[in-house]
């Protein structure tokens, strides 16, 4: 007899559990040197249309397909439609998740590298002559410590994903993420009372202006909000495979959206009035918040304190990520291939490893890898935007097709009534997953295969 499929402990576990896979260095990182770098506060209204019209309409789809198959994202497809090609959704999803804790897994690094520097008052003690850019240059152009950091955070992820779904994942998540919203409020007040250069900050984090609208702000600003929502590679579908009948999918779905939304807006508003007061350009890139935050922790009272809280908390919240980028692999080797929980974590969070090691060395380390050839990016960028922003596209744009057209979305309704006593946005939800979300991915691919721009 088959044992009962490994449930989360109650609705407000999977809620959390699914938040945390959301909220993450997506959120803290990403959006903000993604918004920093295409236009401001445009990108964000792109951005927030994005993920009310196809992050919600994905999420959804997700959380279905796992709940109705109690699978893993391979097996989900298989086990819906047996014998067709629409398993290697799954298996693009599986490729895309050790891809991105492949680059994930060194920034989570920095998190914790610059926990501890702020800890041992590294930035107080700065003098004139070098600056907190000086200082994240050193740190990220060291190669042995840019790998130790990415080894022990995927390490620390296999030993959480081992110990299995709701013991290791739903613990944690319990308590740290109300904690971090804390400090991120408290980041927002100090940015905000910062005096000159705030109000520049905020008019250009939220007042649009149209002119800098470049078209290939659309892909970056959907792959912004898959990567934000952990949409797009059976992450969703994985723990979706855990949700009991009994509960809601769609209020739980809506939760984890404006839960995410809610963080990574609010990011913003912590960086942009404090980047400007500092006369830094928005334009940092990846360094972004490693460049701006120390310098507003330092100008804050009992700043050590707050700024070691803050880094510590970031690197916990992107744990709770990386959990389940690797959980969607090993999900798949449990089912599928009988693997133990632990082989499984053990094999695949190594591999996620050693394919990290280039992303740890592109910073600064190896000339080769900061500018790899053809693309000339550094080969973390390169990584970030191959796996963050095109895999996630193309895989949910098959999601959404599988869900409209193959399966249906009769069935998939019949699914999400369960637990939720009827469905009364169900024809709305319908045309977003049969029409508009397929249809608008494919309008931005035409795009960027016309123009070339992809990297
Ligand atoms: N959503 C995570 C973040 O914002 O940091 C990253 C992520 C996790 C992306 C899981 C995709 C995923 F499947």
């Amino acid at each position: 007899m088959e044992t009962p499929r490994e449930e989360w402990g109650s609705k407000i576990g999977f809620i959390l559990a699914a938040a945390g896979s959301a909220v993450g260095l997506g959120n803290i990182w990403r959006f903000p040197y993604m918004t920093g770098e295409n236009g401001g506060a445009a990108f964000v209204l792109i951005y927030i249309f994005f993920v009310i019209f196809i992050g919600f309409t994905i999420m959804l789809a997700e959380l279905t397909i796992g709940r109705h198959s109690q699978r893993n994202a391979v097996g989900a497809f298989e086990a819906i439609f047996p014998k067709t090609g629409w398993k290697f959704i799954g298996v693009l999803g599986i490729i895309t998740g050790i891809g991105i804790l492949s680059f994930y897994g060194v920034v989570a690094g920095w998190t914790l590298g610059y926990f501890f520097k702020t800890l041992l008052g590294d930035f107080s003690r700065l003098s004139g002559e070098t600056s907190f850019q000086d200082v994240f240059a050193g740190f990220i152009g060291n190669p042995v410590s840019e790998i130790v950091y990415l080894a022990v955070f995927i390490g620390i992820t296999i030993y959480i994903v081992s110990r299995g779904i709701s013991k290791g994942i739903e613990r944690w998540t319990k308590i740290l993420m109300p904690l971090l919203f804390l400090i991120i409020i408290l980041l927002v007040i100090r940015a905000l009372t910062l005096g000159s250069g705030v109000s520049k900050g905020l008019s250009f984090y939220l007042k649009p202006d149209f002119r800098a609208l470049k078209p290939e702000i659309f892909i970056r600003a959907l792959g912004q909000a898959l990567f934000s929502l952990s949409l797009g590679m059976g992450a969703m579908i994985t723990y979706g495979s855990y949700i009991s009948k009994k509960d809601n999918l769609l209020s739980s779905a809506a939760f984890v959206v404006l839960f995410d939304t809610v963080i990574a807006l609010l990011a913003g508003l912590a960086i942009f009035p404090a980047l400007f007061a500092m006369g830094m350009s928005p334009k940092g890139g990846p360094g972004l918040v490693f460049l701006v935050l120390p310098s507003v922790f330092d100008k804050m009272p009992a700043g050590t304190f707050f700024g070691a809280a803050f880094f510590l908390l970031l690197a916990i919240a992107a744990l709770t990520s990386t959990i389940s980028l690797l959980e969607v692999a090993v999900a798949y080797f449990i089912d599928e291939k009988n693997w133990s929980r632990v082989k499984a974590a053990v094999f695949t969070g190594a591999l996620a490893f050693v394919v990290g090691v280039p992303s740890a060395l592109s910073q600064g380390a190896s000339k080769w890898f900061h500018k790899i050839p053809l693309v000339h990016i550094p080969f973390l960028d390169f990584m970030n935007a191959l796996f963050g922003n095109y895999a996630l596209t193309v895989g949910s744009f098959f999601i959404s097709i599988f869900v409209g057209w193959k399966w249906g979305t009769g069935a998939a309704a019949k699914e999400i009534a369960l637990g939720a006593g009827g469905f009364k946005l169900r024809a709305v939800w319908a045309f977003s997953v049969r029409f508009f979300a397929p249809f608008a991915i494919f309008l931005i691919f035409v795009y960027l295969i016309l123009t070339g721009r992809f990297f």
